[in-house]
């Protein structure tokens, strides 16, 4: 079996700490919210695991969809063409939209997300995402719930991958330079 412990050059968040900072974002958004019914959208595929995390220590009463959308086409660098691959089951009509994302990077993925779902007639739409990285951002997007400010470094686990791998961490981190090939 691939040994992941050794392309990995640094724990950035620990399991524990991720928890704690989703206990604090989901106590902020129940009180927002004052038990109007959310609709929790996930992105796919990244948005797995703070979905089910995120959802599980909500209060209020709450659905979830999801959709799948690529921007960074056969690139490594977000194109800022966005198609959409899977969309929602859902209609947004009069819904409180709370868009859900593990990390904003450029921001130009949800730049567009929010605008599109924002032409659906929702009540309103948010963004919660776990991680945010100030310094590449590309597009201002404004979020309202964000759990951590990052380093331009590139990570994984928790959801996010190098090339369809290291989702299933458990924790965030950073990849040995070795993994790039480098
Ligand atoms: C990643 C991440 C965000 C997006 C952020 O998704 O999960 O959705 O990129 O990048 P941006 O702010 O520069 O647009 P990706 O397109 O890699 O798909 P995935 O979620 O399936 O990994
Ligand atoms: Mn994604
Ligand atoms: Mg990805």
């Amino acid at each position: 079996a691939k040994d992941m412990g050794a392309d990995l050059e640094k724990v950035l968040l620990t399991e524990e700490q991720i928890s704690t900072r989703l206990s604090e974002m989901a106590a902020q958004i129940d009180a927002d919210y004052a038990g109007r019914k959310l609709l929790l959208v996930g992105v796919l595929r990244g948005a797995v695991m703070v979905m089910a995390d995120l959802a599980r220590k909500l209060h209020s009463p709450l659905e979830m969809d999801w959709m799948a959308v690529s921007s960074y086409g056969s690139g490594t660098r977000s194109s800022g063409v966005v198609r959409i691959l899977k969309d929602l089951d859902s209609d947004l009509d009069g819904r409180h939209v709370l868009i859900v994302e593990d990390i904003i990077d450029s921001g130009l993925t949800l730049s567009w997300l929010l605008a599109n779902l924002r032409s659906r007639g929702p009540a309103s739409v948010e963004i919660a995402t776990l991680l945010r990285k100030p310094e590449a951002a590309k597009v201002e997007v404004d979020v309202r719930y964000v759990g951590f400010d990052i380093p331009p470094e590139f990570v994984v686990g928790y959801g996010l991958d190098y090339a369809e791998d290291y989702r299933h961490l458990p924790f965030v981190g950073t990849l040995a330079p070795h993994v790039y090939g480098g």
